[in-house]
């Protein structure tokens, strides 16, 4: 008897001990086993706990970073709660065998960013659960594997931005949280795709304005009372910078009871309710140039900068159109930046010509023409050729000072006279010693310039 009692005594610890950690509680829901492991106090996720577990919750406990091998092949579970511990570390791939996971619950932890392998291959994930952490950098291709997902709450983080080409492709999304974050910016079309979308929340951020979307007409949007049909939207945008301008009037036009949102500029609106300013005066402003490079004259090889600054309301865009009329763009020899200047890092006469600055904004556009005159310097060929030659003495260089003037015969000058004024040495693939030797000072040399062809990208190069 006593045999028999221990012999059972055996067995049944050795059954518990294979199938549930120490302090946590496994329920067989016959065929689904849980394990539930909350508030036990728990620094780690214990190892043993059953692989074949289909739901595990974790929360409450003091777990600081998720490794490998914690969840590894688990392959069953659907069901992962980690809420509120002090996770602020999780190794790449560690969810990697949950291929059944249709909810991860991550809230209340100490995330600070999601990397490209954090999710990946999680493509069955319905509810990713990330609010209240400290997040302020989601890698551009984090979401990327998460085509499923229904819930997605990213509130109350430190967020910028999130990877909205991924949000993008999340065709079944029904609720996306975006509140309390320091979004400033959601890129138009965002929502265009997500027609199971019916709850958006941006509220507190830094939003001045939402991208209109066809998905808002039927934004009803959330009112105290918070009632909806299962066609409605619902979208909370208070607590943001509203610019309320043309651009939002699209959103101002939408049937809704009145809510608290506010307008914080233009600066006549600040403060003023969001619905209850007449659509009249959500007005922009046609860009009007206030200031512009004028003509200009540059030695040919210089640097060129021109600018173009615009008001308007919105903030005007600026381009630059050639004097062969084509819209610049950035390339190796030139730059243009959004805040119009115009960079030609290398000008070549063929520059030359008026140059129009566009400024344009939703609300009417403004021209302006810029002359710019390059002058053209004496161009000698073969000087690497010549570089190479034993006699330095035969060297090309010009020791003109009259840039632009009587070019065509400042070669056979310097050929003729022979006299090695400028010497170059120590040639090498890289470098060169250039000497001038000037026995007395020849009046009125102001500057230098050193005209070599660089291999790199075959263009003549000015110093
Ligand atoms: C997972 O399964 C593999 C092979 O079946 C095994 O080698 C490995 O030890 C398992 N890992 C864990 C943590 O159970
Ligand atoms: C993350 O993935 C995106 C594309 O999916 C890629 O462009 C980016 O470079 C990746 N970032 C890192 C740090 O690997
Ligand atoms: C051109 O390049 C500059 C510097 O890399 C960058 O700041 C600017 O935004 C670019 N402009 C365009 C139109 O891409
Ligand atoms: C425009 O931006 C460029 C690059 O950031 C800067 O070098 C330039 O000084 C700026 N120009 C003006 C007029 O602010
Ligand atoms: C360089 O110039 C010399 C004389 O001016 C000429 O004979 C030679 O063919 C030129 N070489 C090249 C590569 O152009
Ligand atoms: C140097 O550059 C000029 C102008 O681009 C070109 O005409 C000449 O052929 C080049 N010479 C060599 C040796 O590459
Ligand atoms: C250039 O030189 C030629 C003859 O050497 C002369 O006839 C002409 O006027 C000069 N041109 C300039 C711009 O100095
Ligand atoms: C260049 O100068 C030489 C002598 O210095 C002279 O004989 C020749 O006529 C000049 N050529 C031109 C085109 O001016």
């Amino acid at each position: 008897m006593d045999n028999l009692l221990l012999y059972l005594l055996v067995i049944s610890m050795a059954v518990k001990a294979q199938i549930c950690p120490k302090r946590c509680i496994c329920q067989i829901l016959s065929p689904n086993l849980a394990t539930l492991c909350a508030k036990k106090g728990l620094l780690f996720v214990p190892p043993n706990i059953d692989r074949h577990t289909v739901e595990l919750r974790l929360g409450d406990n003091f777990v600081t970073s998720i490794k490998r091998k914690d969840f590894a092949n688990m392959t069953r579970l659907v069901d992962l709660t980690l809420s509120r511990n002090t996770i602020s570390f999780i190794t790449p791939h560690a969810f990697t065998d949950l291929e059944n996971l249709r909810a991860l619950h991550l809230n209340s932890n100490r995330l600070t960013r999601i990397s490209n392998d954090t999710f990946s291959g999680m493509s069955k994930l319905h509810h990713l659960i990330l609010n209240n952490n400290q997040l302020t950098d989601i890698y551009i291709g984090a979401f990327n594997d998460l085509l499923a997902l229904e819930e997605l709450d990213l509130s109350y983080n430190n967020l910028e931005t999130i990877p909205w080409e991924a949000i993008q492709r999340m065709t079944s999304l029904h609720t996306l949280s975006l509140d309390h974050n320091m979004i400033d910016y959601i890129p138009e079309g965002t929502f265009s795709l997500l027609q199971k979308l019916n709850r958006l929340d941006v509220t507190s951020n830094k939003l001045q304005k939402l991208p209109p979307d066809p998905l808002f007409q039927r934004a009803q949007v959330l009112a105290t009372s918070g009632i909806m049909s299962s066609t409605s939207f619902a979208l909370s945008f208070g607590g943001n910078p509203l610019h309320c301008n043309c651009e939002l009037l699209w959103l101002r036009r939408l049937s809704r009871e009145d809510d608290l949102e506010t307008c914080a500029t233009p600066a006549h609106l600040t403060g003023r309710y969001f619905w209850s300013v007449p659509e009249e005066e959500f007005l922009c402003e046609p860009p009007l140039i206030t200031r512009y490079t004028q003509e200009l004259s540059v030695l040919e090889g210089q640097r060129v900068t021109l600018r173009c600054k615009a008001r308007g309301d919105p903030e005007p865009a600026i381009h630059w159109i050639s004097p062969d009329g084509k819209l610049v763009s950035n390339s190796s020899r030139v730059l243009v930046y959004n805040n119009g200047t115009l960079d030609i890092l290398i000008s070549t006469v063929k520059d030359t010509g008026a140059f129009t600055c566009i400024s344009s904004n939703p609300a009417g556009e403004a021209h302006q023409t810029v002359d710019l005159l390059i002058i053209k310097l004496p161009h000698f060929t073969n000087s690497t050729n010549t570089m190479q030659e034993p006699d330095p003495g035969s060297s090309d260089i010009s020791t003109s000072t009259k840039f632009g003037a009587n070019t065509t015969n400042h070669t056979g000058d310097t050929r003729a006279s022979h006299d090695k004024r400028v010497a170059v040495a120590e040639v090498t693939s890289s470098s060169a010693l250039i000497k001038f030797n000037f026995q007395r000072n020849i009046p009125g040399i102001r500057m230098f310039q050193i005209q070599y062809n660089g291999t790199y990208d075959d263009s003549l190069v000015y110093r």
